[in-house]
């Protein structure tokens, strides 16, 4: 029995490790993918060219995917069926030749094959709550390890006790009773009390630690849970496309005009969409088909153009979204705090045709910004900080925090009381 569990908690820690990714590898060909690849295929969805995941597994036993790659039309014409199989299928869209090692492809097709949706390790800065992760599951291991050892133990502990009955037995006594697994380990842990009291101590701070990294990640999505949570939406509306520098360039506040005034930040009725696409009714990647959902929603008939009066109201799933106790308002982080959409949100206008959910929103989050984040107090045109800072300056020296926090000339948002409970909890 013991013998079982020691195996089955080998293979469940052998388990993880085979399943990793090269880091290194998958870094090398994520780069090399977005610099050749990039333009017309995904890792993991069709576009211009197909999803590229999967492809060395398509070509095996058919052809040479390098060869493909390197000079794809050459391979055509070199007889290859298979390659010319995918160029009829993809309506003879030339794929151009791409100048790479075998080496270099091997890593793309790497990349590919373990892409991980959402760029789970774009993001420079760690979520604040991996590096809180990584105590825990390195406490997992000692204290796997610890089980391992203690069963080692109590299986010697069996052994020894087989061993002294039979000399018992040998000398003509009775075989004294065998202990159950529990009295074992009591009797082991009456007369071993440091040992003992160390595991109890390390159970416990490992129940701790497990705690506080559920109380910090309850009720949210993101994180390392369900990183960069992304709904569904009624229409393939693309914030890459409406938003980002080398497109349309439209302003976030065009849309969500909330943000520098009010708690939310809001999200644009469809007649917003209309001031535009009463006259665009094509787009790039989506044809009639998403735009004509606008249409519907508002009951514009293109080709009358004029409005029916049958309208459809769009609703839009929401994406972030902090548990009722918590308070957040964006006029404090945009107007008064002066802080880009992008800090909070990620690379919306450069990177995401679909928007999602790019910080954990963890109490942790919101504090570890708040303690690290200046806040330009003094010179400040900002009439909020130009009160806090004449409070500052006149309070007399070793009369308050607030004198001393004017001292190194840098203000954090902790220190003007972002680190209070009752600020972000009703
Ligand atoms: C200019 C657009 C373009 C670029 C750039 C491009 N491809 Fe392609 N790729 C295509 C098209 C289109 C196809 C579909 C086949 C065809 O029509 O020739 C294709 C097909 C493929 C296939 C075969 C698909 C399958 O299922 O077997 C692979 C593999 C592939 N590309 C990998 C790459 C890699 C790797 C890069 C970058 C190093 C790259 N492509 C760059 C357009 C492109
Ligand atoms: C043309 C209008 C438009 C512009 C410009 C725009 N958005 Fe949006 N945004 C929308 C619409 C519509 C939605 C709801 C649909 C969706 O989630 O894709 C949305 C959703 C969002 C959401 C998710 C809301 C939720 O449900 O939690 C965020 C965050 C967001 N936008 C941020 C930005 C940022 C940052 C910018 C500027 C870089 C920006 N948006 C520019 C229209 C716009
Ligand atoms: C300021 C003008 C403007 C506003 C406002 C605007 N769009 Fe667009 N949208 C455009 C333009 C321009 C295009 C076409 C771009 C192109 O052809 O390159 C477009 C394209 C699209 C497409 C097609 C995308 C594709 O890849 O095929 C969809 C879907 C779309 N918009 C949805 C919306 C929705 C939903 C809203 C409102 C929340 C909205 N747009 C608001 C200007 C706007
Ligand atoms: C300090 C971080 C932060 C900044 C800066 C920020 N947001 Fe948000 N945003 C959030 C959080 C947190 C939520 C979730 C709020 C909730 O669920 O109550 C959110 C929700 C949203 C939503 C959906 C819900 C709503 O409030 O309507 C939109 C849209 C949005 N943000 C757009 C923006 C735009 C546009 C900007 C820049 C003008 C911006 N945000 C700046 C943190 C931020
Ligand atoms: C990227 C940095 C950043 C993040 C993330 C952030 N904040 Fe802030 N927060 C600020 C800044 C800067 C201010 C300063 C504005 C001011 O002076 O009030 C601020 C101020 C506040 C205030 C007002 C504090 C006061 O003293 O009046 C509240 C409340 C608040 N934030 C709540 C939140 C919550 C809740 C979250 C997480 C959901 C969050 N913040 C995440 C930067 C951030
Ligand atoms: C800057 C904003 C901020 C401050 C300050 C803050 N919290 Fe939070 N807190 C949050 C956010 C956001 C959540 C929700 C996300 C989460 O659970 O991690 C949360 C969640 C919690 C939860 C988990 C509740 C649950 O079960 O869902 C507890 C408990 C909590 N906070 C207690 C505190 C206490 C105690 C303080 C003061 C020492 C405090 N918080 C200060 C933002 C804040």
């Amino acid at each position: 029995m013991c013998g079982h569990l020691a195996l089955l908690v080998l293979l469940l820690i052998g388990g993880p490790v085979s399943a990793q990714v090269d880091q290194a590898v998958y870094d090398n060909g994520e780069k090399i993918f977005k610099a050749n690849c990039g333009s017309c295929h995904k890792p993991d969805k069709d576009m211009t060219g197909p999803a590229v995941k999967g492809a060395k597994e398509r070509w095996e036993g058919k052809g040479d995917v390098h060869e493909w790659i390197k000079d794809s039309q050459g391979y055509i014409k070199s007889g290859n069926a298979h390659a010319k199989q995918i160029f009829e299928e993809h309506n003879k869209i030339v794929m151009p030749p791409q100048a790479l090692s075998n080496e270099e492809i091997d890593a793309v097709l790497y990349y590919a094959d373990n892409f991980a949706p959402a760029g789970a390790k774009k993001g420079a800065e760690p979520a604040p709550e991996a590096a809180a992760a990584k105590p825990s599951s390195s406490w997992q291991w000692l204290v796997v390890t610890g089980l391992i050892l203690l069963l080692v133990l109590l299986s010697l502990g069996g052994v020894r006790h087989q061993l002294h009955n039979a000399v018992r037995e040998k000398q003509g006594m009775a075989p004294e009773p065998a202990m159950g697994t529990w009295g074992r380990i009591c009797k082991w842990a009456v007369q071993n009390k440091g040992w003992a009291s160390a595991a109890v101590l390390l159970l416990v701070v490992w129940a701790l630690v497990l705690l506080w990294n559920w109380m910090f990640n309850i009720g949210v999505y993101g994180g390392d849970k369900v990183a960069h949570y992304k709904p569904s939406q009624p229409i393939a509306f693309d914030h890459s496309l409406h938003a980002g520098k080398d497109n349309l360039a439209i302003n976030c506040q065009y849309c969500h005009s909330g943000a520098e005034k009010s708690k939310h930040a809001g999200i644009p009725s469809a007649n917003v969409c209309m001031n535009c696409h009463q006259a665009i009714s094509e787009g790039p990647k989506t044809g009639t088909a998403e735009i004509a959902k606008i249409y519907e929603a508002t009951g514009w008939d293109p080709a009358a153009m004029k409005y029916t009066g049958q309208q459809k109201p769009l609703v839009w799933n929401k994406v972030h979204n902090l548990p009722d106790h918590v308070f957040f308002s964006h006029q404090q982080h945009v107007a008064v705090g002066k802080l880009e959409c992008q800090e909070c949100h990620g690379p919306v206008d450069t990177e995401m045709d679909q928007v999602q959910q790019w910080s954990p929103l963890t109490m942790a989050w919101c504090l570890e910004c708040h303690n690290t984040k200046e806040v330009a107090v003094a010179g400040s045109d900002n009439g909020y900080y130009q009160e806090i800072h004449r409070r500052m300056a006149t309070t007399p020296m070793g009369q308050g925090e607030l004198r001393k926090y004017l001292e190194d000339e840098k203000i954090t948002v902790r220190e003007l009381g972002g680190f209070e409970c009752a600020k972000c909890h009703y």
